[in-house]
């Protein structure tokens, strides 16, 4: 009797996760097959035009870039989530092609952003297709961007500019990076890619997070002591807010640390970041952040779905490694993102957009580039999320 009870009980919330599960599936299934066909669009685009990747679309025209932008390595990337989701030859071609268009990138010295380039491309690219060439390309790259660390500061130099300013500057972006060098240490088995990526990992932990755990932008080191000398925005709304993006990349980069030391470290900033974000006041209903979490909401600022997207791809990741009630919080968010950039107010229409797949981000507000906008990284980290949410669910 008893268990009867107990069973005529469950089954309403038996049927409610059937058919939320059953909705997120559609969403998932018609995003993916939209991805898929605005991508295809937007390669027919690019192919004509020798060496070029999409960027952004901005008053009706579409914005390209060499491979030295470093946003260039995210299309190929998306080509390559599109090619696992399908198994269609000619989005492997496709993803093959704009892969090799990143190429030279491998040489990359004067900035941190190598990681992004290479392992968004060509990594996902070797992961698919077991190509060997692409070792090599993995394994220059993580040797360019090896050479911007400093045994006497602990950490990657991000940027060479503003030398007067900042004497060496490392941002929070920069945790993003480390995924390719701990692809080195497997491949290789060289400890050294190891110990730059974990001691980068530890030296932005101790610096870049204030108590609450939200992040700064730039952390500059002293060159002589190896401490903090500068702490700052360079795309946030001030100096002490929470950049929307900076905490994406944080969140996104503790959780992946984790994921390939097991350090519970990592694990325990991951979630404390996630707590942060998650309980934010000024996170929005729809879950897709102001550009800064520290700005007045009612005053129509401009939203930032790439912070979204990369947030909800960190999030299912999340909810694989830590414990109830956190993880279900994190998936539920991550959900949530996901419908919300699925629905008409973020997803673009067929053929328009300038063939980008969302709407709705921004770059930097306060150099005014690329304010409310599609943004080929907030393609990248949504189709990233939208596979892997798939393949939690084995669908
Ligand atoms: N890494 C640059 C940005 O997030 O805008």
């Amino acid at each position: 009797m008893k268990n009867t009870i107990l069973i005529l009980l469950a089954l309403p919330f038996f049927f409610f996760s059937c058919a939320s599960n059953k909705s997120m599936k559609k969403v998932v299934n018609n995003s993916l097959d939209f991805a898929q066909k605005q991508s295809m669009l937007m390669a027919d685009t690019l192919l004509p035009q020798k060496g070029m990747l999409p960027r952004t679309y901005q008053n009706g025209k579409l914005f390209t870039s060499n491979s030295r932008w470093w946003c260039s390595g995210f299309f190929p990337g998306t080509l390559w989530y599109l090619y696992e989701n399908s198994n269609d030859n000619k989005l492997k071609d496709l993803a093959s092609t704009f892969t090799s268009r990143v190429e030279r990138e491998k040489f990359t010295t004067d900035n941190h952003d190598v990681g992004f380039m290479i392992y968004c491309s060509f990594g996902n690219g070797l992961r698919l297709t077991n190509n060997d060439a692409y070792k090599e390309v993995l394994m220059t790259a993580a040797k360019s961007l090896s050479t911007r660390f400093d045994d006497r500061i602990g950490a990657i130099r991000s940027w060479n500019s503003n030398p007067k300013k900042w004497q060496y500057a490392v941002i929070v972006d920069n945790m993003m990076n480390l995924e390719l060098l701990m692809w080195a240490y497997k491949y290789s088995g060289d400890k050294k890619f190891k110990d730059i990526a974990v001691s980068h990992a530890d030296k932005t932990l101790n610096n870049h997070f204030r108590d609450d755990y939200s992040s700064y932008h730039v952390v500059s080191y002293d060159t002589i002591t190896g401490n903090p000398h500068i702490k700052q925005t360079h795309q946030g709304y001030k100096d002490e807010s929470a950049w929307a993006r900076g905490q994406a990349w944080a969140l996104y980069g503790y959780t992946m640390m984790y994921r390939e030391t097991k350090d519970d470290k990592y694990l325990n900033q991951a979630e404390n970041i996630a707590k942060f974000i998650l309980n934010h006041k000024n996170m929005p209903e729809d879950g897709v952040p102001y550009w800064d979490f520290d700005v007045n909401p009612s005053q129509n600022e401009p939203r930032d779905a790439s912070s979204a997207a990369i947030m909800a791809s960190a999030f299912i990741e999340l909810s694989q490694y830590c414990e109830k009630p956190l993880s279900k919080k994190c998936l539920k968010m991550a959900e949530k993102q996901l419908k919300s950039l699925s629905s008409d107010k973020y997803m673009a229409h067929l053929g328009e957009n300038g063939d980008f797949i969302l709407m709705h981000s921004t770059g930097s507000k306060p150099g005014n580039s690329e304010v409310d906008v599609p943004l080929s990284y907030a393609d990248y980290y949504f189709v990233e999320a939208l596979t892997r949410y798939k393949n939690l669910k084995k669908w």
